[in-house]
């Protein structure tokens, strides 16, 4: 039987000890990647919210460093604790935090969430600046930088763009991302808000634009991505628009229905790597995989939260003129790998594959030329299975965890997610990576992803494939 240890992932991030959330402050510098995140130094729930800290020289492998920011009282017997936020390099210190012609200066620019014995009372972006790639960090003495004096407005993500800081930030109960500018870092112009649109039923928290280059094409369009939750409603989930920022003001693009980062259950508040090579085009994003639905109660111990995979990002034009967000998931090498391309015979038989251990990849091309509706069983045993099944006719992709193993710890867990994927050229492909207690899949090159937690009880690798 499984452990809780057990559930643990293998190839993605989770913290030594204690709870997380949000990636904050993703950000590159002379050959680290480094992760800052939601973190209770205290902990295994919510509290205490503090930015840990670890880096990388790939995405794949990450050194845990000390923590990064923490809590601190005022002087009014409120406390501040560190909400999320994002991290520059001021490499030409328009902050004036650092020494005359000093380039590697990081200023991580955070939402400071004041409370009074709990309860929440004012959100408003303040500074915090390092000298050390990260290691040590100084409160800017005159923050907040920008404070509209409210009790929900949170979540900067701030970017270079022609010569200028760009800053999104969002008012989270009025659906709206507000676009400041800034020279210095310190002094904030509201340039335009955008929302109102897409998915309202929740509310919107780390919003984030940037750039995307078109697959095939020499152009770009800009991508805003949008978090949606609340505790206590049963849906967590992130939406994207794309469209045109002309510096000033983001202008999406007629789109038809609420676009999906991920299908999945388990993919929230991801923002994109500031300051990547140059060499990088592509966007790299990675989320925290849980939804504030049951994060608390997910059954590991000592810990709690991972991320997801970094992904990289492009877009794609389709024939009607609509471009769809495409998603690489960044993995190890050397993770055991089943490639396997299956027709409707092979189907029909089904296969059984002894994998080792419950961490790997599954890499599966099925040609759907007269195939029945077939299904991927994971974590399977007499008793459990988390099931992904694939419907012809209506070109479905479904993944049902409500047999997955341990479900009982909170009654939103059991869930089916949803996702459409027609077949390319009579082809569906699935890159499904396995790792303990996360699924993600990738269908079609990433045209459609899929992030869910599960937790099977049995340590059992297999994978059955086949129509039953
Ligand atoms: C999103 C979020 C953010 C907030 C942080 C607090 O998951 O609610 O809006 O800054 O978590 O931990």
């Amino acid at each position: 039987d499984i452990e809780p240890g057990d559930y643990r992932p293998a190839y993605h991030y989770s913290p030594p000890q204690n709870w997380t959330n949000d990636p904050n402050g993703l950000v590159y510098l002379d050959g680290e990647y480094h992760l800052f995140y939601q973190y209770n130094p205290q902990g295994d729930t919510w509290g205490h919210m503090s930015w840990a800290h670890a880096v990388s020289p790939d995405l794949i492998t990450w050194e845990e460093l000390p923590l990064a920011l923490a809590e601190y009282p005022n002087a009014d017997s409120t406390e501040t604790m560190i909400f999320s936020g994002s991290v520059v390099v001021d490499s030409l210190n328009t902050s004036g935090f650092f020494e005359p012609g000093f380039k590697k200066g990081m200023v991580a620019i955070y939402t400071s969430h004041v409370h009074k014995d709990g309860e929440g009372t004012d959100q408003h972006q303040s500074l915090a600046y390092s000298a050390d790639k990260g290691r040590t960090w100084k409160y800017y003495d005159k923050n907040p930088v920008l404070d509209l004096g409210m009790k929900d407005f949170r979540d900067p993500s701030v970017f270079r763009y022609q010569g200028k800081w760009k800053m999104v930030v969002a008012k989270p109960k009025e659906y709206t991302v507000l676009i400041y500018e800034s020279d210095n870092l310190k002094e904030w112009k509201r340039l335009s808000e955008f929302g109102k649109m897409g998915d309202m039923a929740k509310i919107w928290e780390c919003p984030s634009l940037f750039e995307v280059p078109v697959e095939g094409s020499d152009t770009t369009r800009w991508v805003m991505m949008i978090s949606s939750a609340a505790k206590d409603t049963d849906f967590t989930g992130m939406q994207y628009f794309v469209g045109n920022f002309d510096g000033k003001r983001f202008k999406a693009d007629k789109q038809r229905g609420v676009r999906r980062v991920d299908y999945g259950k388990d993919f929230y508040a991801a923002i994109p790597y500031n300051n990547l090579p140059a060499d990088q085009a592509k966007p790299i994003i990675l989320g925290w995989a849980s939804n504030w639905a049951y994060a608390d109660k997910t059954p590991t111990s000592g810990y709690r939260g991972m991320f997801s995979l970094p992904r990289q990002l492009s877009l794609k034009l389709d024939s009607s003129g609509v471009y769809h967000l495409i998603q690489q998931p960044i993995v190890r090498k050397g993770i055991s790998t089943k490639t396997l391309t299956m027709k409707a015979p092979d189907l029909k038989a089904g296969v059984i594959l002894k994998m080792d251990g419950n961490s790997y990849h599954l890499n599966l091309t099925i040609e759907l030329a007269e195939a029945e509706n077939f299904r991927v069983k994971l974590f399977s045993n007499e008793k459990e299975a988390s099931i992904l099944a694939y419907d012809i006719a209506t070109n479905q992709l479904t993944f049902d965890r409500t047999k997955s193993g341990n479900i009982a710890f909170h009654k939103k867990f059991p869930s089916v997610e949803i996702m459409k994927v027609p077949p390319v050229n009579g082809e569906l492909k699935l890159d499904i990576y396995v790792d303990n207690s996360i699924v993600e899949i990738f269908a079609n090159n990433g045209v459609a992803v899929l992030t869910d937690l599960v937790y099977p009880t049995k340590k059992k690798g297999e994978a059955i494939i086949g129509v039953n």
